[in-house]
C-alpha cells in the first residue's frame, strides 16, 4: 500500500517535533507548552535556520492535516466565522481579562469574580471565555473557572491589583507599561481595523467602477474621513495615542533592535543625519538614539503625532531631547521635503500605507532634498508570493540578512497576507512584492541595491536600501 498523505503530513510533523525536542534538551530547557502561563519567552532558537524550518513545516504540514481530515463545510464555516473569535478577543483584551486572572486565584478564577470586577454578565462572558478556550486561547480548568495559558498572557498589560480597581476607560493608565505596546496593537486591530475589514467587499466593488476610491474604514465611521484623519476628530484622542503605542507593539514582534542590523549605522554614527519620515512617535528612532547617541535625527510626523511623540521622549530618553540630538518636526509628507541631503531619509511602515501613485509622490518628495550620497532605507514587508518563485532574485540587488534568498511560500505563512489586505481596508494601501517594489522605488528615482531580511517569511519589514538615479 502506497503511503497517504495524511501519513505523509503526520510523518513530517514526527520528524520536525525531533529536530525542536533535540534543540529544547541541547540548552536545558523545557519543550513550550500550550498551558505555560508565566512567560511565553521560552521558545526555540528561531535564529536557527533547522529550527524555523522545523516551525514552519510543522505549521504548514498541521493545517494540510487539518484541512484533509476536517469537513470543508466545518473548515469554511470556522473561517466565515472568525471575526467572532476577534471580537471576543477584543472583549477579553479591553476588560483586562488576562491582568485579571493573573493578579487572582493562582489556580484560575471563577466567571462571577471576573464578570463583578469588569461589571458585565457573567454569563455572556463565560460563553466568549469558553469559545477563546476552545480556539486555544485561555482554558477552562474546570467549569467556568479559567486560566492563564500561553497565547493568554500576549494580553497580559502587566497591570497590578490596584490598578485593576482603578483603571478606567483613560488610556494614559490602561497603557503605563512597555508590555501593554503589545495589547495596544492587537485591540487597534480588533477595533478600528476589523471594523474597516467589514466593509472590504464594498469598498474593493466600488474601487472597481468609481474614481472617487472612498477607504473601508470611512465605510465603517459612516464618514468621508481617511484613516488619520479619523484619528484627529474630537472624541478620538485615545484612538490615537492608542495607535503610537501599537507601532511599538508591532516593533516588540520584531527582534529587538532589528533596525540595527540592516544598515551600516556606524559609518555615520558619529554627527551623521538621520530623517525618520513619517516616524510615528520615534519608536525606531528610539532604537537608533539610544545605539547611537551622537546621531542627529530628526523625526517627522503630522502635528498631532509630535505632540504625543515629545511626551512619550520625556518619559523614554529626555536627554536626547534637551541635547538637541532629537527633534520631532511636524511635516506632512506629500509636500516638499524641508531637510535637504541627510545621511539617510528612514521610512518604516509607510510606503505601505499607501497605493502606489501616493507611495511614488513621498518617494519623489525624498528623492528631489536627496544629495549624490543621500540613502534611503525603508523597512516594509516584502511578501513572497504563496508559490514557489525559483527566480526570486533581481539583477542589481544583493540580498543580504540570516534569511536571505530563503522566503517561505505558502500553506500557514498567512501573516504578511493578513497585513497586505489590512493596508487595503485601512488606507487603500498593500505590502508588496520585491520586485513590485524596486519597480516603483525605481519610477521615482530611487534604485534599490541591497535588501536585508531577517526572517523568511516576510511577517518582519524588510529592510531596503537605495540611492538616488536619475528621475526617469
Ligand atoms: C504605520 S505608522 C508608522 C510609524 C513609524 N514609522 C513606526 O514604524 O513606528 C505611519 C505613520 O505615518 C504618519 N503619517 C500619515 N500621513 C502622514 C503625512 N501626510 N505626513 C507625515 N506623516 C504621516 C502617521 O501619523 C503614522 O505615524
Amino acid at each position: 500500500m502506497t503511503v497517504s498523505k495524511l501519513r505523509r503530513f503526520a510523518e513530517e510533523i514526527l520528524r520536525c517535533v525531533d529536530i525542536l525536542e533535540e534543540d529544547c534538551l541541547s540548552r536545558g530547557v523545557e519543550v513550550p507548552d500550550i498551558n505555560d502561563h508565566q512567560s511565553y519567552d521560552n521558545d526555540f532558537q528561531r535564529s536557527k535556520d533547522n529550527v524555523l524550518d522545523a516551525v514552519n513545516s510543522i505549521v504548514a504540514s498541521a493545517l494540510a492535516l487539518v484541512h484533509s481530515v476536517q469537513s470543508p463545510i466545518q473548515s469554511m464555516r470556522a473561517v466565515a466565522s472568525g471575526h467572532i473569535i476577534s471580537a471576543s478577543l477584543r472583549c477579553a483584551a479591553e476588560l483586562n481579562i488576562t491582568d485579571l486572572i493573573r493578579t487572582g486565584d493562582s489556580k484560575g478564577t471563577h466567571v462571577d469574580a471576573l464578570a463583578g470586577k469588569c461589571k458585565v454578565e457573567a454569563g455572556q462572558l463565560s460563553q466568549i471565555l469558553r469559545l477563546l478556550s476552545a480556539q486555544g486561547i485561555y482554558r477552562e480548568i474546570s467549569p467556568d473557572v479559567f486560566a492563564n495559558n500561553r497565547l493568554s498572557i500576549v494580553l497580559d498589560r502587566g497591570l497590578s491589583s490596584s490598578d485593576l480597581v482603578a483603571v478606567s476607560q483613560s488610556h494614559d493608565k490602561l497603557y503605563k507599561t512597555p508590555q501593554s505596546a503589545t495589547s495596544a496593537l492587537f485591540c487597534h486591530l480588533m477595533d478600528e481595523a476589523a471594523k474597516a475589514s467589514s466593509y472590504l467587499f464594498e469598498a474593493v466593488s466600488d474601487h472597481a467602477t468609481s474614481t472617487n476610491k472612498v477607504y473601508a474604514i470611512s465605510r465603517a465611521f459612516n464618514t468621508d474621513k481617511s484613516f488619520w484623519e479619523i484619528f484627529e476628530l474630537p472624541g478620538q484622542e485615545n484612538r490615537l495615542r492608542r495607535f503610537g503605542l501599537a507601532m511599538e507593539g508591532v516593533a516588540r514582534t520584531e527582534p529587538r533592535d532589528v533596525v540595527l542590523k540592516g544598515y551600516d549605522w556606524q559609518s555615520i554614527a558619529k554627527g551623521g543625519q538621520v530623517v525618520d519620515v513619517g516616524g510615528g512617535v520615534g519608536t525606531v528612532s528610539m532604537r537608533l538614539a539610544s545605539a547611537y547617541p551622537e546621531m542627529n535625527i530628526v523625526i517627522q510626523d503630522r502635528q498631532s503625532v509630535v505632540e504625543d511623540g515629545l511626551k512619550r521622549w520625556a518619559d523614554v530618553n529626555p536627554l536626547a531631547i534637551e541635547t538637541g540630538k532629537v527633534k520631532l518636526q511636524p511635516h506632512d509628507f506629500f509636500q516638499p521635503q524641508p531637510i535637504q541631503s541627510p545621511d539617510v531619509f528612514f521610512m518604516k511602515s509607510i510606503i505601505h500605507d499607501w497605493p502606489d501613485d501616493d507611495a511614488l509622490t513621498i518617494l519623489r518628495h525624498l528623492r528631489d532634498a536627496a544629495g549624490p550620497n543621500t540613502k534611503l532605507f525603508t523597512m516594509d514587508k516584502v511578501v513572497p508570493y504563496t508559490c514557489d518563485t525559483p527566480d526570486a532574485n533581481i539583477e542589481g540587488v544583493e540580498m543580504t540578512g540570516p534569511a536571505a534568498g530563503k522566503a517561505k511560500s505558502g500553506l500557514g505563512n498567512v501573516l504578511p497576507y493578513i497585513s497586505s489586505v489590512l493596508m487595503i481596508a485601512l488606507l487603500n494601501g498593500q505590502e508588496r512584492t520585491l520586485q513590485h517594489t524596486v519597480s516603483l522605488y525605481r519610477k521615482a528615482g530611487w534604485v534599490i541595491y541591497k535588501v536585508y531580511q531577517s526572517e523568511t517569511q516576510g511577517q518582519f519589514g524588510s529592510q531596503l536600501q537605495a540611492r538616488p538615479i536619475e528621475i526617469p
